[in-house]
């Protein structure tokens, strides 16, 4: 479980680092009025195919880690929920990071539909942004109060 964790936390970056790249790339396309071309795709690709890797690798760490699943079963929700970190592991991280997915997947079905149009470029910008923000606010951050222990990698 301690390895999955380890790749959980560094692939983090990949994550940022390619929502951030389609961003940028949806950004100067819908400013400059281009037409939505198989590059801009490709780069939304790349960051569904590393979302998709992250829910896996999550997946694995609620069913099997020690604050998912198992912490919700011994527990109990009358427990978990007050409790702010707990709460975080159980409910909050996979709920907005599975939205923040699903909206990444959304944005990259609307933006191929509109390939070779300008619209492309709208679509992929809109919901690769907000997907990234609801991720930047779902990552337990060693800087955020309870999660002193968690790993910038
Ligand atoms: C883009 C999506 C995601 C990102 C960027 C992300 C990021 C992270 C990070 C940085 C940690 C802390 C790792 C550490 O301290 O070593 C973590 C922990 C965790 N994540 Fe995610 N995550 C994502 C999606 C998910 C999903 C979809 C699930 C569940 C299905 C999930 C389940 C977990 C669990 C259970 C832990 C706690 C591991 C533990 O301390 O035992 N994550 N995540």
């Amino acid at each position: 479980m301690h390895y999955i964790q380890s790749i959980h936390s560094i692939l983090r970056w990949l994550v940022l680092i390619a929502l951030v790249y389609a961003i940028i790339r949806a950004f100067i396309g819908m400013s400059g009025r281009k037409p939505f071309q198989e590059g801009d795709h490709q780069a939304g690709f790349f960051a569904t195919l590393v979302c998709d890797l992250q829910l896996l690798l999550g997946l694995a760490l609620y069913i099997f880690g020690p604050m998912g699943w198992k912490n919700v079963r011994n527990r109990g929700m009358g427990e978990i929920m007050p409790n702010a970190v707990e709460r975080f592991f159980a409910v909050e991280h996979i709920a907005m990071m599975v939205i923040a997915i699903a909206l990444v997947h959304i944005g990259r079905s609307k933006s191929k539909k509109a390939l070779g149009e300008t619209k492309g470029h709208k679509s992929a910008f809109w919901f690769y942004l907000i997907a990234l923000l609801l991720i930047l606010a779902s990552i337990p951050w060693p800087f955020r109060t309870g999660f002193e222990g968690h790993k910038w990698f």
